[in-house]
């Protein structure tokens, strides 16, 4: 397929950007030219505090190589405004988000841990029957201060065997998408899931399973405090947001999700399975990370 580009305007695109965009069907790379946001640097949870952390790949041809996407201070501004309004919530009834509802008396036993506490207290959980078959609970790993909390639906095999989150094939498309928004997956991002064993055969977590695990997932904003949440698929959507309304009904505008007294942004797009599956959707994925990229501040 030819691809129209428009001339030279056009911000240097690396090779690897490139091929993700025009995999989506991206015809222009609309990167912003403006001024690189400055990155302050966040501390990392250090590695004997979290499984098996690696290092990011050094692989030259991953790296991003000119001015990251600045952030449009409009989108910003309206998104800063929507949360100070009461906060509609879509598809419930209920001023209480499922997942803080679900988390009424395992909740008491996560109130006072640290990251560190959680993180060891989830890889013995046995408060399902997930933990009988599982290799590795994955509790989740990257920065103790992102600016991005990623949550997706439960570990895979490779991850139950590894005991770290997204390291198969989703796994490397997430980490493109990271780049494509400038986003290191351990310096600004930390990524978990909503279940954090694997359902065997890689079914769906059952209701009964995303209940007991739901007051670790709380307990992480919590103590994490990300910019912005970025719920990747369903089952994590529909548990932070309360809500049965339909993913792409969810996408069209940033949701919210208050833990303690701090209402936290929530951008919710597919679950990069489902794009390796529907490759063309990830058109509609590069609107839901040009959101996230949108929330946050010249700091993240
Ligand atoms: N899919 C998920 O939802 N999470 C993982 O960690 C891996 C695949």
């Amino acid at each position: 397929m030819s691809v129209s580009r428009k001339p030279v305007l056009q911000v240097p695109v690396s090779a690897m950007q490139h091929a993700w965009l025009s995999a989506m069907g991206v015809n222009v790379p609309w990167i912003v030219t403006e001024a690189a946001p400055q990155s302050a640097p966040t501390p990392s949870i250090e590695p004997e505090q979290i499984t098996q952390v690696q290092a990011v790949s050094s692989d030259p041809s991953a790296t991003i190589d000119q001015a990251p996407v600045a952030p449009a201070p409009e989108a910003l501004k309206a998104a800063l405004e929507a949360l100070k309004k009461p906060q509609k919530r879509v598809g419930s009834q209920s001023p209480v988000p499922t997942i803080a509802r679900q988390s009424s008396h395992m909740g008491e036993s996560v109130k006072h841990q640290d990251l560190e506490q959680l993180q060891a207290m989830i890889r013995v959980c046995q408060a399902c029957s997930l933990c009988e078959q599982r290799t590795h609970a994955v509790a989740g790993e990257g920065s103790a201060k992102p600016s991005v909390l990623i949550v997706g639906e439960a570990p895979g095999e490779h991850e139950d065997i590894e005991g770290r989150p997204f390291v198969g094939r989703s796994g490397q498309l997430l980490d493109n998408m990271l780049q494509a928004i400038q986003l290191d997956r351990f310096e600004q991002v930390f990524i978990t899931n909503m279940v954090k064993c694997r359902p065997p055969a890689n079914r769906n977590p059952r209701e009964d399973e995303i209940s007991a695990c739901s007051p670790y997932l709380l307990r992480q904003i919590e103590l994490l405090r990300p910019t912005v949440v970025l719920a990747m698929g369903r089952f994590a959507a529909h548990a932070l947001l309360s809500t049965k309304e339909p993913l792409q009904k969810l996408r069209q505008e940033t949701q919210v999700v208050t833990t303690g007294e701090n209402p936290i942004p929530v951008v919710v797009t597919y679950h990069p399975a489902y794009l390796l599956r529907r490759p063309t959707d990830k058109r509609l994925a590069w609107e839901d990370l040009k959101r996230v990229r949108a929330l946050l501040t010249p700091r993240d």
